[in-house]
C-alpha cells in the first residue's frame, strides 16, 4: 500500500528532482498534494517552477502556494544558487495546469484531516507552511506518521558557518516543528554533502537522449556552478535524499538525539543544536541522519529520472 505523503517545497533545482523521484514511485508513495513555500526564490517563482517541472514530466496533482515569507522575518532567497527564476538552466515550457486557489497551509490541514492513513510530510524548503499548519490545526498531529525534512546539520552550515539555509530562513517555524512532538527524521548537510552527484553522472544524463534525463542534467549543470565555487567536487542532492529516505529508510543511518533550534544567536541563528552526549538532559526528539549509502542513492535518482516517458 503506497504511503500517503505531502511534499512541501521551494523549487529550487534539488526540490524539482525530489518531486520527480516521488512521482516515479507511485507503488511506494501516494502524493496527496505538493505545497509550495518561499525560500530559494519568491513564492510566485517557486509555485511556477513546481508547475513547470511537473508539467514537463507529465504529472498533474494539487499544487498550492503557501506562505510568501517566514513567520517572523523578512524572506531571504538563494538566487545565487538557483538563479533569477529559481530554476535556471533548462528552458522549460509553460505549465499545462494551474495551481490550486486554496492556500497551501489549508491544503496541508485538509489533506491530513481527510486521510484514512497517517500522512508523512516531506518538507524540502523553509518550514513556514508546516509550522503554520501545526499552529493552526494542532489536531492534525495525531494523523501525521512522520516529518522527513531536508534541513539543518549536526556539524556544519551552508548559509552561515552555523546554519543550513532551510532552517535559517525561518528558524521560528523550525522551532515549532522540532518541538511539535511529531516524529521527525532530519536529513541534514551531514549526509547531503556526502550525497553528491558527480560530473560523469550528469554527463550520462545529458547524453541519455531521454527528455527528462537531459532536463535534469541541465538542472544539475547549473546547480553545479554555485557548488563548484564552494569547492564541491559534485552537486549535493539535498532534497532528493529526504525523498529517497521516505521511499527507502535504509538509504541513511540515523541516531535518535535531542535537537533544538537556535533563534537568537548573533552568529548561530538557524543552528540545529544536536546534543550527541545528552549534556542538556533533553529528551531525544529527532532521528538525525549521519550516514548515507551514496552510490545506492544516486542510482535510485538516475533510475527514477529515466523511468519517465522518453
Ligand atoms: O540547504 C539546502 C536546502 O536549501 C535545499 O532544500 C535547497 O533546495 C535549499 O532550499
Ligand atoms: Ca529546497
Amino acid at each position: 500500500m503506497p504511503k500517503p505523503i505531502i511534499i512541501d517545497c521551494d523549487p529550487g533545482h534539488d526540490d524539482a528532482i525530489a518531486l520527480l523521484l516521488a512521482f516515479a514511485h507511485p507503488e511506494l508513495v501516494n502524493v496527496l498534494a505538493v505545497t509550495i513555500v518561499a525560500g530559494n526564490q519568491t513564492l510566485e517563482k517557486t509555485v511556477n517552477n513546481a508547475l513547470k517541472v511537473l508539467s514537463f514530466a507529465g504529472v498533474q496533482c494539487e499544487v498550492a502556494g503557501g506562505y510568501d515569507r517566514p513567520l517572523m522575518r523578512p524572506l531571504e532567497i538563494a538566487d545565487a544558487v538557483h538563479g533569477e527564476s529559481g530554476l535556471d538552466g533548462p528552458d522549460l515550457p509553460a505549465p499545462t495546469f494551474a495551481a490550486s486557489e486554496k492556500h497551501g497551509v489549508q491544503v496541508i490541514i485538509d489533506a491530513i484531516r481527510g486521510s484514512r492513513e497517517k500522512v508523512t510530510i516531506v518538507p524540502t524548503g523553509p518550514l513556514t507552511n508546516v509550522a503554520a499548519a501545526l499552529i493552526g490545526a494542532p489536531d492534525i498531529k495525531k494523523n501525521i506518521e512522520r516529518i522527513v525534512l531536508m534541513g539543518g546539520a549536526a556539524r556544519e552550515g551552508n548559509w552561515t558557518p552555523a546554519a543550513e539555509f532551510n532552517i535559517l530562513v525561518d528558524p521560528e517555524a523550525a522551532s515549532v516543528v522540532f518541538q511539535s512532538g511529531v516524529p521527525i527524521t532530519m536529513i541534514g548537510l551531514d549526509v547531503t554533502h556526502e550525497a553528491q552527484v558527480m560530473a560523469a553522472e550528469v554527463d550520462y544524463l545529458l547524453n541519455s537522449g531521454h527528455r527528462v534525463g537531459v532536463m535534469v542534467g541541465e538542472l544539475l549543470e547549473f546547480f553545479g556552478e554555485f557548488h563548484e565555487t564552494m569547492g564541491f567536487a559534485g552537486m549535493p542532492l539535498h532534497d532528493p535524499l529526504a525523498m529517497a529516505t521516505v521511499l527507502d529508510p535504509t538509504i541513511v543511518e540515523t541516531r535518535h538525539l535531542p535537537v533544538t533550534i537556535e533563534t537568537q544567536g548573533q552568529y548561530t541563528t538557524g543552528r540545529t543544536v544536536v546534543d550527541f552526549y545528552g549534556v542538556t538532559g533533553k529528551e531525544p526528539n529527532v532521528d538525525v541522519a549521519l550516514k548515507v549509502d551514496r552510490d545506492r542513492f544516486v542510482q535510485m535518482v538516475i533510475d527514477a529520472v529515466l523511468s519517465y516517458d522518453k
